[in-house]
């Protein structure tokens, strides 16, 4: 297929959702329709295409300058996500009732075919751009653009979403120190961010925080422990703790919330145990609160909108310069296109040595080690 082949492209929006998913989908149908192309979205990921059934419109909506007007500031996905029934594993009932995983990518690439799809962008986290490296190796023509507020994914600078889920978690704490303080508590914050601690991490930081717990650093609660009691011992009355979703003791174990076929374990409630174990260990009265789903929520900071909108424009981009397998990455002050397998291939986690981690260690902050 040529470049000049290409008249019909679609979106899809998979995994979970990220501020910033509305501005990326602007950004590509407005530049997808200066070049004289017809953009359509795919219903929930690519639900659209596996079950054109379940839709009015057949799974796949056509997107107009009209539709996506206005939408840059808006939370959510227009054209909808999912983060169950991977193609690459969905999962099935044999007929002896055993749920197995099946691989329907070779569905997908035949309904692009079938609606006369000449080019997808696939907007997502590591799931859904693995998904879009096996489309591309199987013919599609795919160009990826990284999703996720966790920002763990590699070869890209940051990821679209974290910029505003890090900054309400922020806000988020300032609030808590002023009750903690007036309380006289502890309290502990759980905040997403799967296996990676960059939210808790920074947005830790930012609030000037006194523990912060990661994935990349196992825990050990007389050390969390310590630096409250040594606070006390100063004369600071309160403290506030900050845990990664992902995050685990020494000798201990993630704490998962469910775990189902075709979808990745659902993490949570390590910051209620967190807050059990200093009550025990301080005798301090502690509070846990878990901000959650409100991270992925809401209007996309002026950054991930900007950095939403020119990953979506630089998709289209690499489409008319012929590329395909790749994804859009940020590169101050440039987006390169990256292949999509070197963005997928292992999971950013937070360097020990980097700069971020220095500095909190330098402000005196704990990491529980
Ligand atoms: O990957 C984004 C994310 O928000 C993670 O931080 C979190 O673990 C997960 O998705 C939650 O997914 P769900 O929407 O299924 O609860």
């Amino acid at each position: 297929m040529s470049l000049d082949d290409i008249k019909r492209i679609a979106i899809s929006t998979g995994g979970g959702d990220a501020p910033g998913l509305n501005a990326v989908i602007r950004g590509a149908v407005l530049s997808a329709i200066n070049k004289g192309w017809e953009v359509y979205g795919i219903r929930d990921g690519y639900n659209g295409f596996l079950f054109p059934e379940r839709y009015p419109d057949g799974g796949l909506e056509r997107l107009t300058e009209k539709k996506v007007e206005g939408i840059t500031h808006l939370g959510g996905t227009i054209i909808g996500t999912t983060n169950k029934g991977n193609p690459l594993r969905f999962p099935i009932q044999d007929k002896d009732g055993n749920w197995k995983e099946i691989d329907r990518t070779d569905e997908i690439v035949a309904a692009a075919r079938r609606k006369e799809i000449d080019a997808v962008i696939a907007i997502g986290g590591d799931g859904s751009l693995e998904i879009a490296g096996v489309l591309a190796d199987k013919g599609l023509r795919v160009v990826g653009v990284p999703k996720t507020i966790d920002n763990d994914l590699e070869k890209t600078v940051i990821t679209f979403g974290f910029d505003t889920a890090l900054s309400f978690a922020t806000e988020c704490i300032d609030r808590l120190h002023s009750t903690a303080n007036a309380h006289q508590r502890v309290m502990v914050v759980e905040v997403m961010g799967r296996y990676a601690g960059w939210i808790a991490l920074e947005c830790g930081i930012s609030s000037d925080s006194h523990v912060i717990l990661i994935p990349e650093i196992e825990y050990d609660m007389e050390k969390v422990a310590e630096k409250i009691l040594e606070r006390e011992k100063d004369g600071h009355k309160h403290s506030i703790v900050v845990v990664a979703e992902g995050a685990k003791p020494k000798e201990g174990s993630v704490s998962i919330v469910s775990s189902e076929l075709g979808r990745k374990e659902v993490l949570g409630g390590i910051g209620e145990k967190v807050a059990h174990e200093i009550t025990k260990l301080t005798n301090k009265e502690t509070r846990s609160i878990v901000l959650g789903h409100l991270l992925r929520g809401g209007s996309p900071s002026a950054f991930d909108r900007l950095l939403s909108l020119r990953f979506g424009a630089a998709a289209v981009r690499a489409l008319c310069e012929g590329q395909q397998g790749i994804m859009v990455a940020l590169d101050p002050p440039k987006v390169n296109y990256v292949p999509l397998k070197e963005a997928t291939s292992r999971m950013k986690a937070v360097d020990l040595d980097c700069d971020i981690m220095r500095t909190a260690r330098e402000l005196g902050i704990s990491f529980g080690d």
